[in-house]
């Protein structure tokens, strides 16, 4: 496992075993029991007395260290339910970073993500626990391309979702997250608009909206696997069962779904409806996230895994913690404009 560009794996670990207990250990899944409660459908016993020492760990530190845990709802459960102290999908997380206390922030989800709590609070210490956890969305587009795009369409403002590089966000007018693409989007002014960089989110969002939209055509790795094939198989093979999909899927697998929204508008569907049988159409730690919650509603689940999303865990956050390390830094010249395009879609509401 990696730890971070500067310590080898190995060395990281013996300093951690150095430093605490972290065999697995009945005694430390005692202490947890409460925390464990809310996993005992979707986590093994077994498992959890391997997880409760890093649990126990990790809760020690952030105390010690001033730190608060934002988790993405893609994050295993483990982490969502043992260690978040806040959860959400992109937006929410964005938001809470502009409201916590503590001086660092350890961000459980990918680096487009910890860049915009930087972004929005360039006085504290953000920390990512693996930094290669990118997004294909992010690595699709530059600033030299939005650049392009600008030409290729005088006046149409950029919109770009928040699954971009901080030199993306400050080359755009305004972000959006899936959340409330549509709004943002149908809030610029004149004809046309910029989309970019998930081009089947801009389809998705052009179906509804008033505008003209272009896009940059980038797709994210999960999302697009997803086919109306699959989307149909679902249905035949379960009768009566609710398919709820995020809008980066194709739109002909969004043409096929009960319901389609970002992440939390995805579990908030499930809370409020309670389906017998339902499929998240996105990636797999989300149905174990809310079946730990929902006993009632049983969840077909394809598995298909976000890699970047899936490198954050709980060993690489306690290293975070006790390391310091992973920062992330934003250039100084991008931290303004980068911010004003976060800021705007917040203000939006
Ligand atoms: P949400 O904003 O819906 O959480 O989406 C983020 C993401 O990366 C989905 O793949
Ligand atoms: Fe990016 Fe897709 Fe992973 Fe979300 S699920 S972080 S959009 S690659």
């Amino acid at each position: 496992m990696y730890m971070n560009a500067n310590t080898p794996r190995d060395a990281a670990r013996a300093e951690l075993a150095a430093n605490y207990d972290l065999a697995p250990s009945l005694a430390a899944a005692k202490a947890t029991s409460e925390l464990y409660a809310r996993v005992s459908r979707v986590i093994p016993e077994v498992d959890w007395a391997r997880h409760a020492p890093y649990i126990l760990a990790i809760q020690k530190l952030k105390a010690e260290k001033d730190a608060v845990i934002l988790a993405h709802n893609y994050m295993t459960p483990e982490i969502f339910h043992g260690v978040g102290d806040v959860s959400g999908d992109s937006l929410q997380l964005a938001i809470a970073a502009t409201k916590v206390s503590q001086q660092t922030i350890v961000q459980c989800g990918v680096h487009f993500m910890a860049e915009t709590s930087k972004i929005l609070n360039p006085a504290k210490t953000v920390l990512i626990p693996d930094s290669r956890a990118g997004c294909s969305l992010a690595s699709s587009i530059t600033a030299a391309d939005i650049a392009k795009m600008r030409a290729d369409y005088p006046g149409a403002e950029v919109v770009s979702y928040v699954n971009t590089t901080a030199a993306v966000k400050a080359a755009s007018d305004i972000c959006c997250t899936s959340s409330n693409a549509l709004r943002i989007v149908d809030s610029r002014p004149g004809d046309t608009v910029i989309m970019t960089p998930d081009g089947y989110l801009a389809q998705n969002v052009a179906r509804e909206s008033k505008k003209r939209i272009v896009y940059w055509e980038g797709a994210c790795i999960v999302h697009e696997q997803f086919t109306p094939e699959e989307i149909r198989a679902f249905r035949e093979d379960n009768p009566g069962i609710k398919i709820i999909a995020h809008p980066e899927c194709p739109p002909d697998v969004i043409a096929e779904a009960d319901f389609s929204g970002s992440t939390n508008g995805m579990i908030n569907w499930v809370r409020k409806h309670r389906p017998e049988k339902v499929v998240m159409v996105t990636e797999c730690s989300m149905s174990d996230n809310v079946a730990s919650e929902l006993a009632e509603v049983e969840f077909v689940r394809p598995c298909t895994i976000c890699p970047h999303m899936k490198r954050i865990s709980l060993e690489g956050i306690l290293w975070a913690l006790h390391s310091g390390t992973e920062e992330v830094l934003v250039e100084d010249a991008l931290l303004d404009p980068a911010r004003r395009a976060v800021e705007r879609m917040i203000a939006l509401g």
